[in-house]
């Protein structure tokens, strides 16, 4: 299977490599596992007092698509509030990054992930 350029960028640059401190005030994790295929996506946010992410990390155990995947939204969460992460949906990934059917779930993988970032940062900082 051949991938698309822009795949192959976010797998040899990949951005945002790396992890904040779970314990850190403002950072949300979330993890999440695809079934399909074992791969294993961790993706954090870091969120200012007004509600915005600041800036975001993952670490991803899984295929090129999965990588690019979360080096996209990575990207892509910066400077947006949590319900404007919340609506990216794995399918503008998908297209962005040109990924043929069988690679779809690694997609959805990434918009789970930073679901489940947000829902752990709202969970965190809830008051
Ligand atoms: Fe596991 Fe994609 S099948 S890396
Ligand atoms: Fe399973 Fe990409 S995450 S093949």
């Amino acid at each position: 299977m051949a991938y698309s350029d822009k795949v192959i960028d976010h797998y040899e640059n990949p951005r945002n490599v790396g992890s904040f401190d779970k314990s850190e005030a403002g950072v949300g994790t979330g993890m999440v596992g695809a079934p399909a295929c074992g791969d294993v996506m961790k993706l954090q946010i870091k969120v200012s007092a007004d509600g915005v992410i600041q800036d975001a990390r993952f670490k991803t155990y899984g295929c090129g698509s999965a990588i690019a995947s979360s080096s996209l939204i990575t990207e892509w969460v910066k400077g947006k509030t949590l319900d404007q992460a919340l609506d990216i949906r794995n399918t503008h990934i998908a297209q962005e990054l040109a990924l043929p059917p069988v690679k779809i779930h690694c997609s959805i993988l990434a918009e789970d992930a930073i679901k489940a970032a947000v829902e752990d940062y709202r969970t965190k900082h809830a008051s």
